[in-house]
């Protein structure tokens, strides 16, 4: 029997993923390329929605595709790709743009944050299609699963709905697309504003730990985590965020229950289990760093990996594709 599908993208909008990347959404593309036909790629057409230097998105990119591999990605079993190098996702989201309401697309969350951020008018028509690109990205893949983090919620619901639409309109062509969230780490927050999540876009340096963080400076950066009035190490999302959030990442990282870690560190105070969340993220991420600087140091090899990637996806997004201009009373 065929495998179900599971698909996912990641932008390459800073010089490294952070602590929220990669256990809302990273870890979870690791463990399922065990169970499903596995596609991830680096989301470099939703980057230039922001204008970004081309050499800087350049190196992004492969900096994104040499930490996918280093956290676990096997090219024998996924497909990792750079989404720009298949053709298939741009043309696919001109069809979906041209049945998406104005309405619809203004109701995304994201870019009304966004778009209010750049100030009226200012931001790019690109930003405000961002989310149609990115249901050409699932759809094109006949996607089963969606391994994403909580922000990605109402992205996903259009995706669903452009399917539906679709199908309905011109035929069954698409199937429709779940997310894959994980209650735990669907929203990992930022250590200095624990109401906020962890953002590459948002989060000031000190509130945001990434991957390829040097090791003394992430120490230095957990235990200033903002904590919460009191001392006792528990659990308590409205009133002790902060903890809260640590507790998360503690577990997640170390498979410790956060139960356990509640009895473990009962009367320790917050000096001694910072210590330790500071010990078990250094554990994590100090090979995925040493991995990634070892693909980035043979350009060629990593590119041509991404290349066999991109062969792979495109199998498949080429027969969507057929389909899918056919339906639409395209000429062949
Ligand atoms: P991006 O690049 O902003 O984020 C990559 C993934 O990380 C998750 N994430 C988080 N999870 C938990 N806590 C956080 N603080 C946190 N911050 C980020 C995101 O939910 C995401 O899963 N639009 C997407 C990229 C994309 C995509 C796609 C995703 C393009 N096409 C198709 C899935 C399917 C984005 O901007 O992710």
């Amino acid at each position: 029997m065929a495998r179900p599908r599971v698909l996912s993208g990641i932008q390459p909008t800073a010089d490294s993923f952070h602590l929220g990347n990669y256990l809302g959404a990273v870890r979870q593309y690791v463990a399922l390329q065990d169970t499903h036909e596995a596609f991830y790629f680096i989301a470099d057409l939703h980057a230039l929605t922001v204008a970004p230097k081309p050499e800087e998105l350049r190196r992004r990119t492969r900096v994104a595709a040499a930490q996918l591999f280093a956290a676990g990605l096997d090219p024998e079993r996924a497909a990792v790709f750079v989404q720009s190098q298949v053709r298939e996702h741009s043309e696919l989201a001109w069809y979906l743009i041209c049945q998406t309401g104005m309405g619809e697309a203004g109701r995304m969350t994201q870019f009304k944050d966004k778009a209010a951020k750049y100030g009226e008018g200012a931001a790019s028509v690109g930003l405000f299609t961002y989310p149609i690109l990115q249901a050409a990205d699932i759809l094109i893949y006949q996607t089963d699963q969606v391994p994403v983090g909580g922000d990605q919620k109402q992205h996903l619901e259009l995706s669903r709905d452009l399917a539906q639409r679709f199908n309905s309109r011109y035929g069954p062509t698409f199937k429709l697309p779940n997310p894959y969230i994980l209650k735990e780490v669907e929203k990992i927050t930022d250590l200095q504003d624990p109401s906020a999540k962890m953002s590459k876009s948002s989060s000031s340096p000190q509130g945001i730990i990434d991957v390829l963080e040097e090791p003394g400076r992430l120490r230095k950066k957990i235990m200033r985590a903002v904590t919460d009035t009191g001392s006792e190490v528990v659990a308590d999302e409205a009133n002790k965020p902060g903890v809260t959030n640590l507790l998360r990442i503690h577990s997640a990282l170390s498979g410790v229950s956060i139960a356990d870690l509640e009895a473990r560190f009962a009367g320790q105070g917050y000096g001694a289990f910072k210590k330790e969340v500071a010990e078990v993220v250094v554990d994590t991420f100090a090979p995925i760093r040493e991995r990634t600087e070892k693909l980035l140091a043979d350009e060629a090899e990593l590119d041509r990996m991404l290349a066999a990637g991109a062969d792979r996806a495109r199998a498949v997004a080429r027969e969507t594709m057929a389909q899918v201009r056919d339906r639409l009373g395209l000429l062949p």
